[in-house]
């Protein structure tokens, strides 16, 4: 079962990180209806094109020639221990990164960030809520969403919270579940997880409607 999208066929899609766990079922979904165009850093695959979203003349490159009416924000470093582990490439890759792209975009952006940008002190949390991230991996996306959304009144920030799904492309998440008799999780931490199916249908109802801002 996957994500149900509606067509519109002259929209064009740029997906930054498409080799990604969301990014990647994002593709597959709009790829049904719309030209899409979707990236990859480290993980090739079939139909993406390579991005390091570090090197501005790549991104500025790349937008000039697909022209996207909407790009999806879904790269970077997303792994919160290494973004605490390499500050700088966090830094450089999440908040440069998204600089970069905000400065060479002539359309909408839709951010995916995370409910990291919150301290986890209480909860669940809305828009309302003020950020206080506590990790250098939900400062580095708190700092990005604040880039992406004073340059653009039409741009989006959807603070996603932890994801869960089937995704024929990128399923890191079940073959670790099968690859591993034991999994180590955190006993004192809640969060309100997220049907990727349900986050695609989501973006996808949200570009061509004049909505606010921010979602958590
Ligand atoms: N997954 C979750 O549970 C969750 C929860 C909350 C928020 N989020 C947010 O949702 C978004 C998607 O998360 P995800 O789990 O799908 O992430 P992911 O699986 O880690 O994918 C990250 C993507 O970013 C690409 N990327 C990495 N470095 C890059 C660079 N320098 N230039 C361009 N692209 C680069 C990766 O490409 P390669 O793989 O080819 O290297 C990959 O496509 C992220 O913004 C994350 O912060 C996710």
């Amino acid at each position: 079962m996957g994500a149900k999208i509606s067509r519109e066929e002259d929209r064009r899609v740029l997906i930054i990180g498409a080799s990604g766990f969301l990014g990647s079922k994002l593709f597959s979904a709009l790829s049904v209806e719309s030209d899409v165009i979707g990236t990859f850093f480290s993980r090739p695959a079939l139909g993406l094109v390579y991005l390091n979203i570090q090197d501005k003349k790549q991104v500025s490159k790349l937008i000039n020639k697909y022209n996207p009416h909407v790009i999806i924000a879904c790269g970077g470093m997303t792994r919160p221990d290494e973004c605490e582990k390499n500050q700088k490439r966090a830094y450089d890759v999440n908040v440069k990164g998204m600089n970069n792209l905000v400065e060479c975009s002539k359309g909408k952006i839709i951010y995916i960030s995370t409910d990291y940008v919150f301290s986890g002190e209480k909860g669940p949390y809305c828009e309302h809520d003020d950020p206080h991230p506590i990790n250098y991996y939900g400062w580095t996306k708190y700092e990005a969403e604040k880039i992406v959304l004073k340059t653009d009144d039409n741009n989006l920030v959807l603070r996603v919270s932890g994801l869960y799904g089937y995704n024929e492309r990128n399923n890191e998440f079940i073959e670790t579940l099968i690859a591993k008799p034991v999994i180590y999780k955190a006993d004192n931490c809640y969060s309100s997880n997220l049907f990727i199916d349900d986050v695609v249908n989501c973006i996808n109802s949200f570009w061509n409607k004049s909505v606010r801002p921010l979602f958590v």
